[in-house]
């Protein structure tokens, strides 16, 4: 499977956002990213409801919608009528993590775990088989245009290690700090779908900046 892209609308121009929304519509991304923040579970707050059914209204991609807020179950309904179609939690946010992918796949969305850089993969492996994606933090949650932290190719190796049993088809995607440097090796490592806010929003040629993530290639030469 080729690759997938997700710009991070956190880094958009949100005094534009319909522009931004329609350059993604026009460009090579597969998702748009949407970073949900509370202020509790991350020491920061991005927006709500009525942005992401904004959001909605423009995009042509699905939307991915990542949960960095605390008892996400109280309102996952909410952000599927807003428009998500993926809809990440976060493992520590979630006493009743089993629960809460059940019914995030109930409401019809593909349902996924973040983790942050600290948390350690194992504790994923008996939920693995349950989800279609880890959102797998390269920085500590709360803010975009953050350091890559390098420890993450050899989780990504362990996470799929882990999975290629269980779920094989797991998507795992990288959030935090992807650029044009880090993103070869990232895919090397066994990751799939790439998130990128600053990299895409703070490039001159944005489009160019989507494409050059979705042509990086993995495949070798047979010799
Ligand atoms: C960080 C968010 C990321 C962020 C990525 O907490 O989850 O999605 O937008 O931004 P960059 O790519 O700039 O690190
Ligand atoms: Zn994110």
């Amino acid at each position: 499977m080729k690759h997938l892209v997700a710009p991070s609308i956190l880094s958009a121009d949100f005094a534009n956002l319909q522009r931004d929304i329609e350059m993604l519509n026009k460009s090579y991304a597969d998702w748009i990213h949407v970073d949900i923040m509370d202020g509790v579970f991350v020491p920061n707050i991005s927006f709500g409801f009525p942005v992401v059914k904004a959001v909605k209204q423009h995009a042509l991609k699905p939307l991915d919608v990542h949960l960095m807020i605390v008892d996400p179950d109280r309102y996952l309904n909410e952000f599927k009528e807003a428009g998500a179609n993926n809809i990440s939690v976060h493992f520590e946010a979630c006493i009743h993590l089993h629960r809460t992918i059940q019914k995030i796949k109930e409401l019809g969305c593909r349902a996924g775990v973040a983790i942050n850089p600290h948390t350690p993969i194992a504790q994923l492996s008996d939920i693995v088989e349950d989800i279609d994606l880890v959102c797998m933090m390269s920085v500590n949650p709360g803010f975009g245009g953050q350091k890559f932290i390098e420890s993450t190719y050899r989780r990504i190796r362990e996470l799929r290690l882990l999975a290629q049993d269980r779920n094989p088809n797991l998507l795992i995607e990288i959030d935090g700090g992807v650029n044009h440097q880090n993103s070869l090796s990232l895919l090397q490592a066994g990751a799939n779908v790439l998130v990128a806010g600053n990299t895409v929003f703070g490039a001159d040629d944005q489009m160019a900046s989507i494409k050059q993530l979705k042509d990086v290639s993995i495949t070798r030469k047979a010799v």
